[in-house]
């Protein structure tokens, strides 16, 4: 049995980025070791996307230049994650296997020239990967310099869906598997309806373009396929490398940026998480997505520290306007990743490219050299990781969690939905936004998880809730827990067929309430709602006629087409407590409502001031306490302990400039030690 490493074997934080020298004379090779000392870089993911470069033609293999990058890397002190570079089969693969290209939604033959472009399904392309990951792992599982696995690159992106012949025979053999006869497939997808009846498996196809909306259990059934192929050639690969190595193996997950990938399943298939996060420059709160990111990452690794594999040190070159960071700015991201979990803070890419598509994307190394502002911010960050060291382990504490399931969301953002104002990705945010602005740290979780170590759970956007997890969500309440679940929660079942008995149906023992209709509303319309002390709030969007059975009306519809009738409500069920918020309340709406939640829940919104996070990361021994101050003026907390960017005692106040981080050691808590 090989013994598995459970994280890389390196000291301290790890630090570094993507290194792709194979664009470079090797002379250059060594100034990259040697400024990446004086940077203190320890990890750089190497051959992510060398395929052309290490398989010449097929089974003919030339790792000379590899050979002498990890050697180079290794007698300067620079440990090296390894990639599988399947993310870019080479020319003669395509030219060999043209079949194995990926065929769009609406027909369209992926080209070459790209990256990410090769059909999931196709046998050529599995067995091809599965011997470049072999030949990989057999010559360098025991170089000293590797002390982890990248397996491919950013699963399920820039295209997951294909529809290929491949593909659709690959969708027939999994539905059937799925359930076991035309019968149980035709009742699940319900096709009794349009007249989509199937009588023989060859009849049935992947729910490509069509003259108008597919039956949507079947493209949620094809999102789900989807994901199992890429998880299995991932496990191909991965299971190829494991045959020869005992370094950990991960790929790097796209946490809230991409969505064809369930990652709580692929968190049980990698041995770390890894996580790429780039800011969405439009976005004046880009931090708060930021954060989003990194607890979903810290969440599906079930709370594990994790890699943040890339991120940029400026701006992008994909966005529409690629906004750059400002001074401080890379060094809050990194740290606020730190802060969340992350125990390695990596980017893309080392030295910034010449040629090729990303020669605007900023990296650690910019064209204008070390003569520059991003090179001593660079050099400044790796000093920092160098001192905060003893961090690294600590796991985050939170009290609260918030419901994030990809087959809801993938059920949820088809078409033909009540109001395209209502998705997924906006309903989350509002509710963790919310959490963020009150400074309650929150996990990511499924409806199915054991969620009693939680005070709080939030179900912003449980649109798809089967039975089972219905009841779990019902006995959290039951045992104490406060549940707050919002409009648009516990529509339809596995199928996104609607539950029997209504929307919301699944819920109503816990909620004490049920959905008689959805009442969306125009765009730019607003209600407002009327609470029992007579104060207002404002909501947009939506609204419902709620049947209130067993529930107390904390709020009601002053105007709007629910006008008079109930729109927040609470129930007492067993220990607990379940909230209902039947529409889109505005930022002081959702601030006053979960203020009440947190008072039942026990829940102590931080004194943080506005725009200042604050998180804490618990060692064996200590808590880490990071501040992060977003604002313009400086903060002044009180924590006792050890400020460890500067060393300094903080005699029990710490100061946090503008745009500053300060990370406070302290002693554990009492509660904590017991
Ligand atoms: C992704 C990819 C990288 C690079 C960056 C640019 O995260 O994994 O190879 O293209 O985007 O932002």
């Amino acid at each position: 049995m090989t013994r598995v490493t459970p994280w890389p074997a390196l000291d301290g934080i790890a630090y570094g980025g993507d290194y792709n020298p194979e664009q470079w004379d090797r002379a250059v090779w060594d100034e990259d070791v040697r400024l990446m000392r004086e940077a203190g870089v320890n990890l750089v993911s190497v051959g992510i996307f060398s395929w052309a470069l290490l398989e010449r033609s097929e089974g003919v293999f030339d790792f000379a230049w590899l050979d002498d990058l990890l050697d180079l890397l290794h007698a300067n002190g620079i440990h090296v994650d390894l990639g599988t570079p399947t993310a870019s089969p080479p020319a003669w693969f395509f030219h060999a296997h043209p079949e194995a290209r990926v065929l769009t939604r609406d027909g369209r033959t992926m080209g070459f020239g790209s990256r990410g472009m090769a059909s999931h399904s196709s046998p050529a392309y599995r067995a091809a990967i599965a011997r470049i990951a072999d030949a990989l792992a057999a010559r360098y599982a025991a170089h000293p310099a590797v002390v982890l696995w990248h397996v491919h690159n950013e699963y399920g992106v820039p295209v997951g869906e294909d529809y290929s012949p491949a593909s659709v025979a690959a969708f027939r053999a999994w539905l059937a598997e799925r359930y076991g006869s035309l019968d149980g497939l035709n009742a699940a997808w319900g096709t009794a309806f349009w007249g989509q009846l199937y009588t023989a498996w060859e009849h049935v196809g992947a729910p490509a373009d069509a003259p108008s909306v597919v039956n949507p259990a079947q493209r949620l059934d094809f999102a789900r396929f989807t994901d199992a192929q890429l998880r299995a050639c991932f496990r191909i690969e991965r299971d190829a490398i494991r045959a020869h190595a005992t370094q950990p193996i991960t790929t790097n997950f796209m946490a809230n940026q991409s969505w064809t990938t369930d990652l709580w399943a692929w968190g049980r298939e990698v041995d770390i998480v890894s996580d790429d996060h780039y800011l969405w420059a439009a976005d004046p709160d880009g931090h708060v997505g930021l954060a989003i990111a990194a607890d979903l990452s810290r969440s599906v690794g079930g709370g594990a520290p994790w890699i943040l594999m890339e991120h940029s040190t400026s701006a992008v070159n994909w966005q529409p306007r690629n906004v750059a960071k400002r001074p401080g700015e890379m060094a809050r991201n990194s740290l606020t990743h730190l802060a969340r979990g992350a125990d390695a803070i990596l980017f893309f890419q080392w030295r910034a490219s010449r040629s090729g598509a990303e020669k605007f994307h900023s990296a650690m190394l910019p064209h204008a050299g070390t003569e520059s502002r991003v090179w001593r911010e660079v050099v400044d960050l790796g000093a920092a990781l160098g001192r905060l060291g003893e961090v690294r382990g600590a796991r985050v504490q939170a009290e609260a969690a918030v419901l994030w399931d990809f087959e809801s969301f993938w059920a949820q953002d088809l078409e033909w939905r009540p109001s395209i104002e209502v998705t997924h990705q906006a309903q989350v945010r509002a509710a963790y936004e919310q959490l963020w602005r009150d400074g309650v740290t929150a996990d990511f979780a499924l409806p199915g998880h054991d969620l009693s170590g939680y005070r709080l759970v939030v179900v912003p956007a449980q649109y798809l809730l089967t039975m089972a997890d219905a009841a779990n969500l019902t006995s959290y309440v039951a045992g104490g827990g406060t549940l707050v679940v919002s409009f648009f929660s516990g529509i339809v079942d596995e199928n996104d067929a609607v539950h029997a008995g209504g929307y919301l149906a699944p819920l109503a023992e816990v909620l004490g309430v049920r959905v008689k209709e959805f009442l969306p509303l125009r765009e730019g319309e607003t209600v407002s709602l009327e609470r029992a002390d007579g104060t207002r709030l404002t909501a947009r969007s939506w609204a419902e006629d709620l049947l209130v059975a067993g529930a107390e009306t904390v709020a009601r519809y002053a105007d709007g087409p629910a006008a008079g009738r109930a729109a927040i409500t609470r129930r007492r069920h067993g220990e607990g407590t379940g909230w209902y918020v039947s529409t889109s309340l505005d930022a002081a709406g959702l601030a006053a409502t979960f203020a009440a939640a947190y008072a039942d829940a026990g829940v102590s919104a931080s004194s943080v001031p506005a725009g200042c996070e604050v998180v804490v990361r618990r060692g064996a021994a200590h808590d880490f306490t990071f501040v992060v101050n977003h604002r313009d003026d400086a903060v002044t907390l009180d924590l006792d302990g050890v400020e460890l960017l500067t060393g300094a005692a903080t005699d029990g106040v710490v100061t946090v400039p503008s745009g500053g981080i300060a990370v406070v050691r302290s002693a554990l808590p009492e509660s904590a030690t017991r």
